[in-house]
């Protein structure tokens, strides 16, 4: 009984962990970019800086945190929603957002559709946590 208690809380709180890593990978990518910018004292890219910090690491790091306090909210179908669109929409924004920084207009679409997806994302995330979010 006790064991089965402990394996079940490792494997519900691991989504929290990868929550976190993914979380990380950005803060590395946007410190970087930070770097370089302030190195090379051209600060075109400040805005995909930014959400590289903020939406990739400060608001995946506290999905993170949310889904290793309440893990059962973690699981559920709104919560794989979420991920997917999180991490499939940010990477193509990003990449988007720095080639019409660049001057290529042709990025709009590709920036318009994966907004899109990233706000679903976090609307999955919204009623995930008013619908799902109780004590475990
Ligand atoms: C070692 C880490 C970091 C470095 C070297 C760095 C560097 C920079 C630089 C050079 C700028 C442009 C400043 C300017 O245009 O005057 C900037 C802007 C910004 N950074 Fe960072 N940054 C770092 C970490 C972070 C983190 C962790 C966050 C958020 C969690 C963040 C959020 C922002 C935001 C929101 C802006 C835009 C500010 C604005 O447009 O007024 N940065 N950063």
């Amino acid at each position: 009984m006790q064991t089965t208690f402990h394996t079940t809380q490792k494997s519900l709180s691991s989504v929290g962990i990868v929550w976190l890593r993914m979380a990380v990978i950005y803060l590395i990518l946007g410190v970087t970019l930070g770097i370089a910018m302030g190195a090379s004292e051209d600060f075109t890219l400040r805005p995909v800086h930014a959400h590289i910090n903020l939406l990739g690491w400060a608001t995946m790091a506290l999905a993170g945190l949310v889904y290793s306090v309440y893990p059962h909210a973690g699981m559920n179908r709104l919560a794989k929603l979420h991920f997917w669109m999180t991490n499939l929409a940010l990477p193509v924004m990003m990449i988007a957002l720095t080639l019409l920084l660049l001057g290529q207009r042709a990025a709009i679409p590709f920036l318009a559709a994966s907004e899109i997806v990233a706000a679903l994302g976090i609307v999955s995330f919204a009623f995930n946590i008013f619908l799902n979010l109780k004590k475990n």
